[in-house]
């Protein structure tokens, strides 16, 4: 139950330190200027969910997930469009159809692989029902590339007119064919693919699999297959260096058949278990983000520089923070969720024009677990609220350009940007990544923000805040005093009476504007 104060008890005590830093105010432009990323796609908050999980995410006809549904309103009516769900992932080179299994899925673990996810897989008729349970939302299919023998391509072949029956209605964003292909002669314990596997193998594999696909949707679903509506994303490679290189890729001709609609490669800023791993080190860190996104952004540059493709957009297909479904008290906190805000909105201001943020049942990044487990509560997840303050900045109507400049900070623990929409400056967001353990500390300092807006009109602008006791909190997060919680009203927004809202701040006849974040916390500003 809600405390019905106006501040929080240590808020109201405390006389908050103020942190003075080098704080020559940074200038924002009227209109976007030339530094400012290309338009992002509408949605540019997007998910990708496990294929072995979707049923979980999206329930089924008879019971379909409303949570899950709710959730993803929210984010619509935010940023304007619905989210985006691709369906795939490492399970979705795992996956036989069995046409006489009664249930959605049957996943075997195997603990020497993955405790995550289930190594063998069987999908059933009913699988493809949960296409139909989430109301707006476009969606791609994941086949399976992966299994490789003659009774794979059957069972592959057997999904075709599945697929598309599901996803003929309107609810298609593309195909996928192959999760992380890159990945397939390297992964361990099991490889799917001979050690000397080339880029030109991986393509004629591609392109022979993708035409085979389509001959038989052809049958199906003669509309399906047209060739302004048969179109993929790829090659969803797991990233940039491994063993397979995406330039030599697509000089190779995996566009050969003009069928590729996004060029998708995925991202994580390291891995669960990897050592020196910290929530400040490796993701409340700006330098890290910016580090990590030069790779992609310079990978857009080479190939477009190439003339290899066809300005077709470059999206984040797959993304979280840590590999290996993230790591607890890291990836499920709100310091996760300031990481998550900075890094979409630093890929926005690059040219990256749409992020699936990877979900899957238990796992510690997910922005919401869907349904009850044995490991995990049913809710609303610390990192969703970096997902709706990331919505809110980069609202727009589907027909408005919405641009991203990523404004220079003092410190690695700041970030800054501000969005154009139609070329006006419309918002400003301010993130604050300096860790603070609620847990640990007492009183919680505030940093400062001042910026200079030459021919702002307004003379006062409204803020929002994106809120949390600290960064190692994993609950009682707000965005402008909403609170999304499952528990709740199953997700669907409820005010928050402990939290202050309607803030705002005046503009000084020069066009300054000041503006203080308590430490580990974000802020936008409106301009209309
Ligand atoms: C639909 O989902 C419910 C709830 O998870 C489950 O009990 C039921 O077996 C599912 N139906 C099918 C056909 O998978
Ligand atoms: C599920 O898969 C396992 C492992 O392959 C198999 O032993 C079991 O019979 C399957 N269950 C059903 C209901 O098909
Ligand atoms: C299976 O892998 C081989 C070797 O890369 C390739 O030539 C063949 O096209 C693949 N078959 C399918 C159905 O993907
Ligand atoms: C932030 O990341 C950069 C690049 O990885 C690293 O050099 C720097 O030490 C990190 N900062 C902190 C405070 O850990
Ligand atoms: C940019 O990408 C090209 C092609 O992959 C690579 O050769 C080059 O080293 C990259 N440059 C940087 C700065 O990462
Ligand atoms: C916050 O807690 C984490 C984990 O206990 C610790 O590693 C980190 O140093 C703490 N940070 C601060 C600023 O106390
Ligand atoms: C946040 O701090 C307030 C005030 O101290 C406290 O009442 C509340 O329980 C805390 N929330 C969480 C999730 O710990
Ligand atoms: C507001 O109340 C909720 C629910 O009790 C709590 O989780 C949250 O931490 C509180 N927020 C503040 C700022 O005290």
């Amino acid at each position: 139950m809600f405390v019905p104060l106006l501040l929080s008890a240590a808020v109201a005590a405390a006389v908050p330190t103020v942190i003075e830093r080098d704080s020559s105010p940074v200038s924002v432009n009227q209109d976007a200027p030339d530094t400012a990323g290309a338009a992002i796609l509408h949605p540019f908050v997007s998910f990708s969910i496990e294929l072995a999980f979707f049923p979980d995410y999206a329930g089924n006809l008879s019971k379909p997930n409303k949570f899950s549904n709710q959730l993803l309103d929210n984010l619509g009516d935010l940023q304007g469009v619905k989210p985006y769900l691709r369906v795939g992932g490492n399970t979705q080179d795992l996956a036989l159809y069995d046409p006489t299994l009664k249930t959605s899925v049957n996943g075997t673990v195997v603990p020497t692989v993955s405790e995550d996810y289930p190594y063998i897989l069987y999908i059933g008729p009913s699988f493809f029902e949960s296409y139909s349970t989430l109301p707006g939302t476009k969606f791609s299919h994941g086949f399976n590339m992966g299994k490789n023998t003659t009774a794979a391509k059957e069972s592959l072949l057997a999904t075709v007119p599945l697929a598309c029956k599901a996803l003929k209605d309107g609810n298609l964003m593309h195909w996928e064919f192959g999760n992380e292909p890159d990945l397939f002669s390297t992964t361990t314990p099991y490889p799917v693919r001979p050690a000397d596997w080339s880029e030109q193998d991986y393509v004629d594999n591609w392109l022979s699999g993708t035409e085979m696909i389509k001959r038989k949707m052809a049958k199906s679903c003669p509309g399906m297959a047209l060739d302004d509506i048969y179109k993929f994303i790829a090659p969803s490679f797991a990233g940039i260096g491994n063993s397979l290189d995406p330039v030599k890729t697509w000089e190779d001709g995996l566009d050969s058949d003009k069928d590729i609609a996004l060029n998708s490669v995925h991202n994580y800023m390291g891995g669960a278990d990897q050592p020196g791993v910290t929530l400040q080190r490796t993701l409340m860190n700006h330098t890290a983000v910016v580090n990590v996104v030069a790779k992609h952004a310079n990978l857009s540059h080479v190939l477009s520089e190439k003339g290899l493709t066809r300005e077709i957009p470059y999206i984040l297909g797959e993304m979280n923070s840590l590999y290996h479904q993230g790591k607890p008290g890291l990836s499920n906190s709100f310091g996760a969720a300031l990481w998550g805000v900075d890094f979409n909105l630093y890929c926005a201001s690059q040219s990256i024009r749409r992020t699936h943020m990877h979900q899957g049942t238990d796992y510690r990044y997910a922005s919401w677990q869907p349904v009850q487990t044995s490991k995990t509560t049913i809710g609303t997840k610390a990192p969703y609220y970096g997902n709706i303050m990331v919505a809110a900045m980069l609202r727009g109507e589907t027909d408005s350009t919405v641009q991203v400049v990523n404004l220079p900070m003092p410190s690695e623990t700041d970030a800054a940007y501000a969005a154009y929409v139609d070329g006006k400056l419309t918002r400003i967001a301010v993130i604050n990544m300096q860790e603070f353990n609620y847990t640990a500390a007492e009183s919680r300092p505030s940093a400062k923000y001042s910026f200079h807006l030459p021919d702002v009109p307004a003379a006062s602008l409204s803020l929002q805040r994106l809120m949390a006791n600290g960064s190692d909190a994993i609950t009682g997060i707000s965005w402008d005093g909403w609170s999304y919680n499952y528990e709740l009203k199953g997700g669907a927004p409820v005010r928050m009476r402990n939290v202050t809202i309607g803030e705002t701040v005046s503009v000084g006849s020069k066009g300054q504007v000041e503006l203080g974040l308590p430490l580990s916390s974000a802020a936008i500003l409106n301009f209309i």
